[in-house]
């Protein structure tokens, strides 16, 4: 494996010190799980921090199950906290029981299916007017000027803020994720700007309420109590971090896909009403996100001697490639009949957004297919992945 730079030594032994930073990895993690689920199946690294990682997917379900024991109160991958940054504040994902019940039922009325399908002619008007801006040039990068620039518009119209300030709110989205696990300072500074973003919108809809959902939120109780500002700006947070990396990541993943296999790509071309079953197994294939969990007292648990304060890495990607689940899982099967993957997490803390994001991906495909039926790589080895928390192409080249 190659040495990245970062003075952190290559991986000799993947099942006692694996790094998921590490570049190979996050170009192609299936062999090493492939390979550890011969081996442990649950792995340990005390590089960057004590860690562990399952790669079945029962194991990755129960820990998801046990809260008691796995604590959500810092769910960031590879966390490195500078010593004066304020504890993680986004509700529901930060919160364990018995708070993580308000918190949730706070937010899930925006992502219900009747809701969410308010907000696909906004979404489907957004992608043509993308593909109107490039299709007449035969390439484009799909990541930067098609996937990426998506969630960020929807998730704005949904909470009623700026939606020309995109940009930023995606730039800060991958300092806070993608950018700041390497880098602490980085990450805080990207912290502040959407915690102070999000003050000043809460605010001005204290002194002045719309009817946009932050308005709503403000109006709302848990437990007969009003919600506090902290809480607010926690919450609209998480729906800005969680709702742009996410989608984008796997709406280009879907495009990576399609690109790269064109027999998927004629026959969704062809058969449009199976965009909705593929999207699924493009979501189990390629599942972008990872999370972690906070070990809360020293235990064995599984045969595996943990640690107060280690970090459990949710590896919902490699539970998507079990073999035990999924025949032939490296397969990507897009008419896949049974397909109960885990691409948004299993428990408590199952994606509250999947009825967006999947309303999302699969106007995202219909748009481009209708507008760029065929097209392929430019340049296969410059596809850029990122990965470690979320994991999708930040640089797609294609040409059609
Ligand atoms: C393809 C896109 C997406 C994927 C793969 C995804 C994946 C996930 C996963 C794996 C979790 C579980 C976290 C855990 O167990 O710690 C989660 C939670 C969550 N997601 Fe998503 N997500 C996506 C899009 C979205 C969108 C668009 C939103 C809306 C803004 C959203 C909002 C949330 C929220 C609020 C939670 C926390 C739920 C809780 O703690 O109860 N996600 N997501």
């Amino acid at each position: 494996m190659t040495d990245f730079g970062s003075g952190i030594s290559p991986v000799q032994d993947w099942a006692t010190d694996y790094d998921i930073l590490d570049p190979e990895y996050i170009k192609d993690p299936v062999p090493v799980w492939t390979s550890l689920r011969e081996q442990c199946p649950i792995a340990r690294t005390e590089r960057r921090q004590a860690s562990w990682l399952p790669v079945d997917y029962d194991d990755v379900r129960d820990f998801a199950a046990d809260t008691d024991l796995f604590s959500s109160a810092d769910p960031i991958v590879i966390s490195n906290p500078s010593p004066d940054a304020p504890p993680p504040n986004a509700p529901p994902i930060t919160s364990d029981p018995p708070e993580h019940f308000g918190a949730r039922r706070l937010i899930l009325p925006a992502f219900s299916p009747k809701a969410t399908a308010a907000h696909e002619p906004y979404t489907r008007d957004l992608c043509r007017r993308l593909l109107d801006g490039f299709r007449g040039h035969g390439r484009v990068d799909a990541a930067a000027d098609y996937a990426q620039q998506i969630p960020p518009r929807v998730i704005a119209h949904l909470l009623g803020v700026n939606e020309e300030r995109s940009a930023d709110f995606t730039h800060w989205v991958r300092c806070a994720l993608e950018l700041g696990m390497s880098d602490p300072p980085l990450r805080d500074w990207a912290r502040e700007q959407i915690f102070g973003f999000f003050s000043e919108e809460v605010a001005a809809r204290r002194a002045q309420p719309g009817s946009d959902f932050i308005s709503e939120m403000i109006t709302a109780e848990i437990d007969g109590a009003p919600i506090t500002d902290h809480q607010l700006v926690g919450t609209c947070n998480l729906l800005l971090v969680a709702g742009i990396d996410t989608t984008w990541s796997s709406i280009g993943s879907a495009i990576w896909h399609l690109a790269t296999h064109s027999h998927d790509r004629r026959r969704l071309v062809e058969e449009p009403d199976l965009i909705s079953v593929a999207v699924e197994e493009l979501l189990r294939a390629y599942s972008p996100v990872t999370m972690a969990r906070l070990v809360t007292r020293d235990e064995d648990f599984k045969g595996c001697p943990m640690k107060a304060g280690d970090t459990i890495i949710m590896n919902f990607p490699a539970a998507n490639r079990d073999p035990k689940v999924f025949p032939e899982p490296d397969q990507v099967i897009i008419d896949r009949a049974e397909n109960r993957h885990v691409a948004f997490g299993v428990g408590i803390h199952r994606c509250a957004g999947s009825n967006l994001a999947r309303m999302e991906m699969k106007v995202a495909i219909e748009e481009w297919l209708k507008a760029i039926p065929e097209f392929a790589l430019d340049e296969p080895e410059e596809v850029i992945w990122a990965g470690g928390q979320v994991r999708g192409p930040r640089q797609l080249k294609v040409t059609f």
